[in-house]
């Protein structure tokens, strides 16, 4: 039975009484149009985070989407959501309105400097302050134990762990892998936009990351700026011509890198037909 809460006062009701009662709580913040990936989120918060209880969000934030951004056409499905859930035992669905998110008046804003500047962060200005804006109230409105985020948004896992270090937040943020769909595209919501044969072009993404991964585990002398500048002839090519990112940072801190001696990690955000998509991959030199 997933109970659906509405309000901040009985989420933070619901959470205190369990925790007063010695049980683990995990939140999963998600914008719904919930797949398979969101559950491996709800089974990372049982095995790792050790849940008893769990709380998944569905909050579809206006704030972290651009003005010529798909808000609009974001894919919201409340009523299969609730059944996946049921399905999943999840114990909470929190979906607060907007209103109850921003009520009038609402002026704060979490902006996290560094982490933000590149990749989704210069491609989407502002998207971060709205996520970190959003997934700050979120934790601070539950409290929950440990709250678990996807390593498919890689560098949105990154921003939230900072922020949440940085504002005390008492609550342990977990990563759960990145989750892909049998024929290797990362499993995300906006996967519906594709038509079929988008799909076919946007496949050709998994596998150039995963050329690049093996290119530069097998030759770590290699620099990363050729490998990226063949990556992206072979992916205009293939028809994918609007590449807003492809780039390989270091796993932890995120910075620019030149040859891969220590973890890393390749990311891309490219366009296919209209649909955005993100990927990344783990690069682990064999000297590691
Ligand atoms: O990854 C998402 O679904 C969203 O960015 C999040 C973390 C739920 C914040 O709105």
């Amino acid at each position: 039975m997933t109970k659906i809460l509405r309000t901040v006062a009985e989420l933070r009701q619901q959470v205190h009484a369990w925790k007063a009662d010695g049980l683990k709580v995990a939140m999963v913040p998600t914008m719904g149009a919930l797949h398979h990936a969101h559950m491996s989120l709800v089974t990372h918060a049982r095995t790792i985070g050790h849940a008893d209880r769990i709380v998944v969000t569905i909050f579809v934030n206006p704030t972290q989407f651009g003005p010529n951004e798909d808000f609009d056409k974001y894919p919201r499905q409340e009523q299969q959501d609730v059944a996946l859930l049921k399905e999943h035992k999840v114990d909470i669905l929190y979906a607060p309105a907007v209103s109850e998110m921003y009520p009038p008046g609402f002026a704060t804003t979490v902006q996290v400097s560094g982490l933000t500047s590149a990749l989704c962060g210069a491609s989407r200005p502002g998207h971060f302050d709205g996520v970190s804006t959003v997934v700050t109230k979120l934790l601070l409105q539950g409290l929950p134990d440990c709250a678990v985020f996807g390593e498919k948004d890689y560098q949105q896992l990154a921003v939230i762990r900072q922020s949440a270090r940085d504002l005390d937040i008492p609550v342990d943020i977990l990563g759960a892998p990145l989750i892909r769909d049998a024929d290797g595209l990362a499993t995300s919501s906006r996967n519906v936009y594709l038509s079929e044969s988008e799909r076919q072009t946007a496949l050709l993404i998994p596998r150039t990351l995963q050329h690049i991964t093996t290119t530069l585990e097998q030759g770590p002398n290699a620099l990363c700026e050729n490998v990226i500048a063949k990556a992206r002839r072979t992916l205009q090519e293939g028809g994918i011509h609007n590449i807003h990112y492809l780039d390989i940072r270091d796993a932890q801190t995120l910075e620019n890198i030149t040859r891969v001696h220590n973890p890393a990690r390749v990311f891309i955000a490219a366009q296919v037909g209209t649909t955005r998509l993100i990927d990344n991959m783990a690069i682990n030199p064999a000297s590691v």
